[in-house]
């Protein structure tokens, strides 16, 4: 079984998929995690990340691994790196790019399909599996958005500037929405969840709710 979550940056989706893969002992895999392993790579190679094939033949090639909630690029483990601002800067041109993306939604499907898992992203309702058993979209006010993706950086020990965040946040909220290829889009057959108001234990419980009806 295939659950699939979407929404923006700071909606939760990622501490939710995390926590509701455990409840139900399933896999758990975060997409945007690929996208920011491959935006790395490319900014280790020093590529023009506006070079569509330079960046698809990094992405045919990106030896990528998750495992017990890491993620390893070349057998490093990059979990904090791939979280830096300097990443969320740069990931949006590389996102942006339809053959780039064409390699990185076959490398999530090869992932995921066949077993259960919980998968999370942008457009992973209406993309990457539009066919899964069950869909969520994950929502919540944009200064809610803001104030969780800060406290979770500095809980990581990351110094970051609240007003860059605030700005940075609505231009890949932006680009998200108005991208050519794999924008993020609400599903018509995904259940919409506004987290604004909800605690992390009530958000897995409208979705355990849901998934067991
Ligand atoms: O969820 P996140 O903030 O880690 O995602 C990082 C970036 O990757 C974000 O700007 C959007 C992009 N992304 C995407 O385009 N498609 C996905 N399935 C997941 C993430």
């Amino acid at each position: 079984m295939i659950i699939a979550i979407d929404g923006p940056a700071g909606s939760g989706k990622t501490t939710v998929a995390k926590l509701l893969s455990k409840r139900l002992n399933i896999s758990y895999l975060d997409t945007g995690a690929t996208y920011r392993v491959l935006t790395l790579a490319a900014l280790e190679n020093n590529l023009n990340l506006k070079d569509e094939g330079a960046l698809e033949d990094l992405a045919k090639k990106l030896d990528l691994k998750i495992e017990d909630e890491k993620v390893y690029l070349n057998s490093t483990d990059v979990s904090s790196k791939i979280r830096a601002p300097l990443i969320d800067k740069n990931i949006s041109v590389v996102v942006s790019h339809e053959r780039v993306r064409v390699q990185m939604v076959g490398l999530q499907r090869r992932i995921a399909q066949g077993s259960d898992f919980v998968v999370e992203g942008r457009d992973i309702t209406t993309v990457v599996f539009p066919n899964a058993q069950k869909k969520f979209y994950l929502d919540a006010a944009f200064p809610i958005r803001v104030k969780r993706r800060f406290r979770e950086l500095k809980e990581r020990g990351l110094a970051v500037n609240f007003d860059e965040l605030k700005e940075d946040l609505k231009r890949r909220d932006d680009a998200d929405k108005n991208r050519e290829v794999g924008p993020l889009r609400i599903s018509k057959d995904a259940i919409y969840i506004d987290t604004t108001a909800l605690t992390l234990e009530g958000v897995i419980e409208a979705i355990l709710r849901h998934i067991k009806k």
